[in-house]
């Protein structure tokens, strides 16, 4: 280390750019709690209360926190969780064990997993119990002090929490909800949802052991204070080693939130989705146009960031096609013009295909059949079209039913896009009737 006072340092350009890469992106990536105020100050002393009641206390207790994805749940929860074990009297008390609807994906796994997170494996060796109760309850036995007086409060965390409602019987949430209500063993148990309507997945014995304790992360944030959010999300901590070069990238940032276009894409990103987690996407693409000689994210980074956040993968898949199966494609938005969106054969398609290289076609020439089934199969396997469920597989392929899976909008904004597309068959596909 230096003994030089920080504000002396003065680093290349490269090695601080590529600081301020690794540290935004630790910070956009990392799922790193915010270091700032963030939002959600009643819902954090709600939480971290209602836990230290647990952990300090020894009472039991269940709470969901629901609310949009992205909207902060797990960081929500994680804040408080830091907080709580920076606490003398929790720290060494305390255990945890964090569950998620997308691992554990039923009650025997569940079940592994907390005895795993407890440290409990040699405890319970190859014990054979009869039902799952008596074994979480052995579990919770196993975890009181020596002289079995008291028992160390275990705090459960159950992410997705909806998901665990359609294991069998609901056992794992009975189990945990019930021993929550019964005084043996303090636990809490922290559900994060972002279903509301979540409650009415439970079954009545489980949501008649549920405390109703729910706290809801609506964001309220206008656009000036999600702006406010954008710089804070930008600008560099105080002690980033050279002070020069942050000062300078912290006044761009500002400039950047003050500046008219820049305000136009973030406003358009605010009106689509507010939530932290597009936004991380969405500034993180910004960031990486940032080089040595672009020292700072100007308004056209994000102008492109938006344009990447915001593209359609179809119509993507649509520039790579060829010639051929971009005409079947517009053959068959013809036919969804002409059916109304009514399913349709191939047998229809390569009819109107072969109806626009008789009338219209100058560029174009004429494909054998089998190339043709061979294009149409590639679509197929694009997923641009799809086969009609129920579709009876002994029928012909020929004859069988699809439906493709673009729009209008679509097609039309790939075909402006299409590099060297024919004229004719632009004009086709603009034609009202094929
Ligand atoms: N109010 C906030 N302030 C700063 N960052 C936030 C805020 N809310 C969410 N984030 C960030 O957004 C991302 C998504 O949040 P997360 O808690 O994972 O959402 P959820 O669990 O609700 O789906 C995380 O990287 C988190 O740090
Ligand atoms: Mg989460």
């Amino acid at each position: 280390m230096s003994k030089r006072k920080s504000k002396d340092i003065h680093l290349p350009a490269g090695e601080c750019l590529s600081q301020v890469q690794r540290l935004l992106r630790e910070r956009f990536c990392h799922q790193q709690l915010p270091v700032g105020p963030f939002g959600f100050e009643s819902q954090h002393k709600h939480l971290l209360e209602l836990l230290k009641r647990t952990a300090v206390h020894g009472e039991s207790n269940s709470v969901l926190i629901v609310g949009p994805r992205g909207a902060g749940k797990s960081m929500l929860l994680n804040c408080v969780l830091k907080e709580l074990m920076e606490m003398n009297e929790v720290k060494k008390n305390i255990l945890l064990v964090q569950l998620s609807g997308l691992l554990q994906t039923d009650d025997g796994i569940a079940l592994k997993e907390i005895t795993r997170q407890l440290n409990l494996e040699n405890v319970v060796g190859d014990k054979v119990f009869g039902s799952f109760a008596e074994n979480l309850v052995f579990l919770l036995e196993a975890l009181k002090k020596g002289d079995r007086s008291s028992s160390r409060p275990v705090l459960f965390t159950l992410d997705e929490f909806d998901l665990f409602a359609h294991h069998k019987n609901q056992t794992l949430l009975y189990n945990l909800l019930d021993i929550s209500q019964s005084a043996q063993t303090p636990v809490a148990v922290v559900g994060l949802t972002c279903r509301l309507d979540v409650l009415e997945l439970l079954e009545k014995r489980v949501k008649s052991r549920f405390s109703h304790r729910q706290i809801h992360l609506l964001s309220a944030v206008d656009f000036q204070g999600f702006l406010r959010g954008v710089e804070l999300q930008l600008r560099l901590p105080p002690d980033f080693p050279d002070r020069r070069f942050a000062e300078d990238w912290n006044a761009g940032v500002e400039a950047l939130c003050e500046d008219k276009s820049a305000e136009a894409v973030l406003r358009k990103h605010f009106n689509s989705s507010k939530d932290f987690r597009s936004l991380h996407m969405l500034l993180m693409l910004a960031l990486s146009r940032v080089t040595v000689s672009n020292p700072a994210i100007r308004p056209a980074d994000l102008l492109e960031a938006s344009r990447l956040c915001t593209s359609d993968a179809k119509a993507n898949v649509l520039h790579g096609l060829s010639i051929l199966e971009l005409c079947l494609v517009i053959a068959m938005k013809h036919l969804n013009d002409v059916y109304e969106g009514e399913p349709f054969n191939f047998q229809m398609v390569h009819n109107e295909f072969k109806k626009f290289l008789q009338r219209k076609s100058h560029s174009v020439h004429n494909f054998e059949k089998p190339v043709v089934v061979k294009a149409f199969e590639h679509l197929q396997e694009l997923e641009l079209i799809k086969p009609m469920d129920g579709a009876s597989v002994r029928s012909q392929k020929e004859y069988q039913l699809v439906k493709l899976m673009l729009d209008h909008t679509q097609i039309m904004e790939a075909l402006q896009k299409y590099p060297q597309c024919p004229t004719d068959v632009k004009q086709w596909a603009t034609s009202a009737f094929g």
